[in-house]
């Protein structure tokens, strides 16, 4: 048993998908999460600089006496876990394993498609977590860039002609590879599912990377007896690193909840 909290980083919003499934599988469980809202996006930069961010990232949720660690972010996943992991001195779970497993174990053809920013498709790390479970399937992987600007400025309806047709774009070759199953490589993307779904047809299934590594999270935490036995729901403190304001009006939609007294903006580094 244990009553601290878990920490939760992204490089901004998309984070939340793994918070919004986190919460409703623990509700009495701490929760504090960090968006580094004021360098979003990592997707486009160097490894050694999503490493740097990364690192101070886990230092600031470390100071919280967090009990696990969620790296809610594909980019640091798959780019940064490596380095940074081993520092760190409580559990840590990145998001490609959990959505990898479910990918692997949800496939009908043996064909997975994976989307991600440009350093996660980059990294090779989904289809290497793939080989690792099963050297048979095949992945195609496609980098789409746009997305997350998109999902940043609150452009994410499946009606909206500049998200379907840059989606129309980017899930080409994942479209052609035949792929039954799409791993949505990156915390932003479960915001234009709707979109993304309309674009890649019928009978294509998605893996929402954050909701599936929190429900990882929540069954390692309840075996290894790390859960807290509070009775009263858990407090939510949402930290990030640009407006304050801004983010508690998004992140509210998103979570359907208002969280505007629990948003708090600090500086990192
Ligand atoms: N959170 C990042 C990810 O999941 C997307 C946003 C960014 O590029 O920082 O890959």
């Amino acid at each position: 048993m244990n009553s601290s909290p878990i920490g939760v980083f992204d490089s901004g919003l998309g984070g939340l998908t793994a918070v919004k499934r986190l919460a409703q599988l623990l509700p009495h469980e701490e929760i504090v999460y960090l968006g580094d809202t004021g360098r979003v996006p990592y997707g486009s930069r160097s490894r050694e600089t999503i490493i740097k961010y990364a690192r101070e990232d886990a230092r600031f949720l470390l100071s919280h006496s967090i009990k696990a660690m969620i790296v809610a972010c594909n980019t640091v996943s798959s780019s940064a876990l490596d380095v940074i992991a081993p520092e760190i001195a409580v559990p840590v779970f990145g998001v490609v394993e959990p959505p990898s497993a479910r990918a692997a174990a949800l496939t009908k053809n043996g064909k997975i498609g994976v989307i991600g920013t440009a350093a996660t498709v980059r990294s090779g790390a989904y289809a290497a977590a793939i080989a690792r479970i099963d050297a048979k399937l095949t992945v195609t992987s496609a980098a789409c860039p746009l997305f997350v600007p998109l999902v940043e400025n609150g452009r994410v309806s499946a009606d909206d002609i500049a998200v379907t047709t840059i989606a129309r774009d980017y899930l080409q070759p994942v479209i052609d590879s035949g792929a039954d199953t799409v791993i949505l490589g990156c915390t932003h993307y479960p915001l234009l599912a709707g979109a993304i779904a309309l674009v890649l047809g019928e009978g294509v299934t998605l893996v929402d990377s954050g909701a599936v590594t929190a429900e990882f999270v929540a069954e390692r935490l309840r075996s290894a007896d790390l859960l807290t036995d509070r009775a009263k729901p858990g407090r939510r403190r949402y930290f990030v690193t640009d407006s304050a304001e801004d983010f508690a009006a998004q992140a509210s939609r998103f979570l359907e909840a208002d969280i505007s007294g629990t948003v708090e903006q600090i500086t990192l580094g």
